[in-house]
């Protein structure tokens, strides 16, 4: 598949865009794990035109990680083609445009799903990044604001007219939050539709290559994003990739596996975000990365204490002694349990 320069597999998986999470130390696991493109957090508009720290750093991107799109959001024309153009200084592959964030905070601000209520705003904000840029411009977004305006199939063809080369749905209304079953329904139909020619990427709580390759087929669409699946668990990709090919599992990660990724995200975290930060910032992961193992918790406490890599690594080493031949259950995100939601967007 082709995005304009962009070449991707037949069937790209795409890490989501994830606040908080898909920062660069996790998407360098991601990557290393499978994920044929990725996309940092989203940015703010505003935020990044006031040279906001937070959302200037978040244009970090490296070259590792290609294709990787920069997110930005925002319910203003002018902020979003001047964002877009401060985005494209930094030369990633792609501008990708947030039309699904269902916080509170970002919808009354007219941006995010928000936008769901108004397509002709939504059109010129698309027109405003198409205009100021000349990388391809992409948009993840929601079926609709609610059940009653579901209106993803005009949206899907007016954002094509207006030029953006690729469209990621998740299979939710704004009103859904991250509730419920995502529904494909509509995606499907979307890919039905003869005027639409550009990659359309299905999205929402695909956690397993049995419901990828079961989506795949009965929805047809040209590539799968992921998101919550990965956090803790970026082997999803590669698994869903053999799977796919060869129809056989991968063998599930030993701990030697979990804890190299570990020690990955552990030394990218201190590289980007410094000796204070990244030792903090890698304390929520640990025990996603180590779900299933019986009595784990003791080992978890002394991570999160711990200030130095060495002193990590130590704890890191007795994690593989204990467990060593031990494989955890396959690590499925359970979406029913109180799934994490973007909350702490800003
Ligand atoms: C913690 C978290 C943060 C998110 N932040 C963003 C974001 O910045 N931009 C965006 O487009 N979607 C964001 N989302 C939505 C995801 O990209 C994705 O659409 C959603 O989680 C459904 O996919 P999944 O079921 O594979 O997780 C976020 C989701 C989560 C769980």
């Amino acid at each position: 598949m082709q995005i304009e320069q962009i070449i991707l597999p037949e069937f790209p998986l795409l890490l989501a865009p994830m606040e908080d999470v898909s920062d660069p130390p996790f998407r360098s696991v991601c990557k290393a794990n499978g994920a044929d493109m990725m996309y940092t957090e989203f940015i703010s508009s505003e935020g990044l035109i006031r040279d906001a720290i937070k959302s200037r750093r978040k244009l970090d991107i490296f070259e590792e990680e290609r294709p990787v799109g920069i997110q930005i959001f925002g319910g203003d024309e002018e902020a979003m083609g001047m964002s877009a153009a401060i985005a494209a200084t930094v030369n990633p592959d792609l501008v990708d445009i947030n039309f699904g964030c269902p916080v509170k905070k970002v919808v009354t601000k007219g941006a995010g799903a928000g936008v769901l209520r108004d397509i002709p705003l939504m059109v010129r904000l698309t027109e405003a990044v198409v205009r100021n840029t000349k990388l391809p411009v992409t948009v993840k977004t929601r079926l609709g604001w609610d059940e009653s305006s579901i209106n993803i199939e005009e949206v899907a063809e007016r954002l094509q007219d207006v030029g953006i080369k690729a469209l990621a749905i998740h299979g939710r209304t704004r009103a859904q939050m991250y509730k419920g079953e995502a529904d494909w329904t509509l995606i499907g139909r979307i890919k039905e539709n003869p005027r639409i020619k550009i990659p359309i990427f299905g999205n929402g709580d695909i956690n397993s290559p049995e419901k990828a390759l079961e989506y795949k087929n009965r929805y047809g669409v040209d590539g799968i994003m992921i998101g919550r699946a990965a956090i803790g668990y970026p082997w999803i990709f590669n698994e869903i990739k053999h799977f796919l090919q060869t129809g056989e599992h991968l063998p599930l990660p030993t701990i030697q596996q979990r804890v190299e990724v570990i020690r990955h995200h552990l030394k990218r975290s201190l590289e980007w975000k410094g000796p204070v930060y990244g030792i903090l910032e890698m304390r929520r992961h640990y025990t996603n990365y180590l779900k299933g193992f019986p009595n784990i918790k003791e080992f978890r406490s002394k991570l999160v204490q711990l200030n130095t890599y060495e002193e990590i690594d130590d704890i890191l080493k007795q994690v593989l002694i204990r467990y060593d031949g031990f494989i955890a259950e396959k690590n499925l995100w359970s979406f029913a349990e109180g799934a994490p939601n973007c909350e702490t967007a800003k």
